[in-house]
């Protein structure tokens, strides 16, 4: 497997099948990069942590840096090359400029609605966008993977990925390839963040799985909700949201009679963990 620096060291990879992530990677991201090595055109894998999504007082400096192993889960799951960039090379014109560049950023809708991420992280969603734009420029991909993990952001990242701007730098556009949310053998969602958490609290973020589960017999909107935030109240997380969702655009949902997702945000003291799922449709 290749390790690429620089843009033009991914020209020969354009066309393939690109694997963003921020590195510190799991068995969700060897799904992911499985899922890309299946459509049978190169594999690019990225890591970098991009500073511009993450807000003051947030994990950054902490966010776990483990590039070795990187390279190996990548190359194992069927990578072809690895783009693990310096700052320099995704913000040419240097990080200050980045951030208010990210700031300038109007977000489609899907990344606006009231109370789910953006409320919870402003800014987060600009620097997300920034990023992935920028790799797409630097990597041209026909094929992109993303995990229901960060359902918000996938929907995000579809939008993205349709706006002409984008599609036109890459021809014959960027397909964006869903892919299901890889969880431990008890139902905890794979996360690079799960490893900040302590045994006691690891048993306690179960409660986001748990609350997701225990709505998902409910045929009321207002029920599923307080379903979920009981669980979540019973296992010590501090709800940031606990709500059921249209799933095409995230607006509040009336009913269960089209495809709807519950959606959780809970902090354990400092660490933050999101999870969701897609609700039964009821007639
Ligand atoms: O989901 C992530 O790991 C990041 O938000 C992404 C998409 C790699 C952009 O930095």
């Amino acid at each position: 497997m290749q390790i690429l620096r620089s843009g033009s060291q991914c020209t020969p990879f354009q066309g393939g099948t690109l694997v963003p992530t921020m590195g510190a990677l799991h068995a969700g991201h060897s799904s992911l990069i499985r899922r890309a090595a299946a459509r049978g055109a190169p594999v690019i894998a990225t890591v970098f942590v991009n500073p511009t999504q993450f807000g003051p007082g947030e994990d950054f400096d902490r966010y776990p840096r483990t590039f070795d192993a990187d390279v190996a889960l990548a190359e194992a799951a069927g990578a072809d090359a690895m783009f693990a960039p310096a700052p320099e090379e995704i913000y040419p014109r240097g990080l200050e400029t980045a951030r208010h560049e990210a700031a300038r950023i109007t977000l489609p809708e899907v990344a606006r609605t009231p109370a789910l991420e953006d409320a919870c992280r402003p800014g987060h969603f600009a620097g997300v966008c920034q990023v992935v734009a920028r790799l797409f420029e630097l990597t041209r991909p026909r094929a992109a993977c993303f995990g229901e993990k960060d359902f918000q952001q996938l929907r995000l990242i579809e939008e993205l990925a349709a706006h002409p701007e984008i599609a036109l730098g890459c021809p014959g556009g960027i397909e964006i390839v869903r892919c299901p949310t890889v969880r431990e053998h008890d139902g905890l969602a794979m996360s690079s963040r799960n490893r900040y958490l302590t045994e006691g609290q690891r048993e306690q973020a179960l409660g986001l799985y748990r609350a997701l589960q225990s709505c998902m017999a409910a045929q009321r909107i207002a029920t599923a909700e307080l379903l979920m935030r009981g669980t979540l109240e019973e296992h010590g997380l501090e709800i940031e949201y606990a709500t059921i969702r249209r799933a095409a655009d995230l607006l509040p949902a009336a009913d269960f009679h089209e495809p709807t997702r519950a959606l959780i945000a809970a902090r354990l003291g400092p660490v933050r963990l999101i999870d969701n799922m897609a609700c039964p449709i009821w007639r």
